[in-house]
């Protein structure tokens, strides 16, 4: 963890006479790095756990760095110590807060692993904070952390999708293989979660090396199920209910082909005062088709 942390105190491009906001304390170990460099007074961490909070004040002591760490919800950032020069989020987010846009200065940066509910995947977004409110910027690197508590998937909620397999859903198939879906790592699993609001996915391995991929939809009870067998060379599509999620995998994979495949890299984010978010591709005109909207 602190490799990640301090590669990502290099993206923020913290200066002498900066104030900078952290949310996630954890070990305090990025903490400890910032107020070295700046000083403890212009450095606040804030953690939603308050025996972590605790030992991480206690082991900043010990190597005598004290910048104020604060128990409590990040979401709501510190507006105490506001306006700060830089927000740095050490938690995963599928969601920015309007109270970091809000508690941070016209051309101040933001940076936090954001992602989409699609996956457990993040991706590094540096924001710069408009005058307007509004913050925008480049996705940097693919990378995985912790999810910010209250913006963690409950996977519970879809447990009444899939009352019978595969009941009356519609059956089709397809010549998408696993691989195509992608990894861990991969941006054609992000992009895909850009493409296709509101969707939440898993991979569950079945008998003789087969797999089946899941999409459920986060407003509605709409399913799809894709099944693949090592030896078939089509798989199996299900759907179900008024979104057809399947449909949408595949003009995102489609989308993401026609436009060379692109790396995360290439794409960015615009979040709007309230929090809304417009994925890009190259500049903040170019929008992300929406699937979810038809
Ligand atoms: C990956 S760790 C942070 C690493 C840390 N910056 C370091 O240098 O060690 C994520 C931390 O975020 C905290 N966290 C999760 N949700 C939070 C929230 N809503 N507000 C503040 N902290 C939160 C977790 O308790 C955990 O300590």
């Amino acid at each position: 963890m602190p490799s990640v942390v301090t590669a990502m105190l290099g993206a923020l491009d913290v200066r002498e006479g900066m104030r900078v906001l952290e949310v996630g304390t954890g070990t305090g170990w990025n903490a400890g790095l910032m107020a070295h460099r700046l000083g403890p007074d212009r450095v606040v961490s804030v953690e939603i756990d308050a025996a972590v909070a605790a030992q991480a004040r206690a082991a900043l002591a010990r190597a005598g760095l004290e910048p104020e760490v604060v128990h409590g919800d990040g979401y709501e950032g510190w507006a105490a110590g506001a306006p700060y020069d830089r927000v740095i989020v050490t938690a995963g987010v599928r969601e920015v807060s309007p109270h970091w846009l809000a508690q941070a200065r016209p051309g101040g940066v933001l940076l936090a692993p954001w992602g989409s509910h699609y996956s457990d995947q993040d991706a590094l977004v540096r924001l710069t904070r408009a005058p307007d409110g509004s913050a925008s910027g480049p996705f940097l690197r693919m990378v995985e952390f912790m999810k910010l508590r209250a913006q963690r998937l409950d996977w519970d909620r879809f447990g009444g999708h899939v009352t019978s397999f595969p009941g009356d859903a519609r059956v089709s198939s397809t010549t998408v293989v696993l691989p195509d879906l992608g990894g861990r790592y991969d941006a054609a699993r992000f992009v895909a979660g850009l493409c296709m609001r509101d969707c939440a996915h898993v991979v569950n391995e079945t008998e003789r090396g087969g797999a089946r991929a899941w999409f459920f939809d986060l407003r509605s009870r709409s399913w799809a199920a894709a099944e693949f067998h090592p030896d078939a060379p089509e798989a199996t599509v299900y759907q179900r209910g008024a979104r057809r999620l399947w449909a949408e995998v595949e003009n995102a994979l489609t989308w993401w082909a026609d436009q060379g495949r692109p790396g995360v890299e290439r794409f960015g984010l615009t979040v709007a005062p309230d929090g809304g978010t417009t994925p890009w591709l190259g500049e903040p005109g170019n929008v992300l088709p929406d699937y979810a909207a038809g």
